[in-house]
């Protein structure tokens, strides 16, 4: 059974409260139980991990070497300038699939670059909630396709 680690930065456990105009309504908890499902409809086997702390994220992404098969991450602000955090994932690597929830390519400047994008196999934006589900698929797709 494939193992996925389902990770989430900085003050994403504020979904519901934080800007629900850009971030949307609905609460962290919430969309993990919708990527739970879509996992379980998949058959995968979820590892959901949230953190303001980046060393911690750093420590999270190492652990996976060893025990996952696949990354689903949203980095949060890091997205935009934590090398420490692009290469947590280039050292174990691990295919990685970057999500966010809003279109960061139609935001502030400072939004359109991700030092991380380099090291995904591809990103996900703008589609909301949506986007976890659509990143685990993907994510999914490309593992069972590799192993095919
Ligand atoms: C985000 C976009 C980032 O620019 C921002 O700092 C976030 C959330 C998103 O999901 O749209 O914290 O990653």
């Amino acid at each position: 059974m494939l193992r996925i680690a389902v990770l989430n930065g900085p003050n994403l456990n504020m979904l519901g409260i934080r800007e629900p105009g850009v971030y949307g309504s609905e609460s962290l908890s919430a969309i993990e139980a919708q990527v739970k499902s879509k996992g379980d409809e998949l058959g995968v086997q979820l590892s959901f991990f949230q953190t303001n702390h980046e060393g911690d994220m750093i420590d999270r992404i190492h652990s996976a070497y060893g025990s996952e098969d696949g990354i689903m991450i949203n980095p949060g602000a890091w997205t935009h300038y934590s090398y420490a955090i692009r290469d947590a994932l280039s050292a174990v690597s691990i295919p990685v699939v970057e999500v966010h929830l809003s279109n960061i390519h139609k935001r502030e400047a400072f939004r359109h670059v991700s030092v991380v994008a380099p090291v995904a196999l591809g990103q996900i934006a703008g589609f909301g909630a949506a986007g976890y589900v659509m990143a685990l698929d993907a994510l999914v797709r490309t593992l069972q396709s590799e192993s095919s």
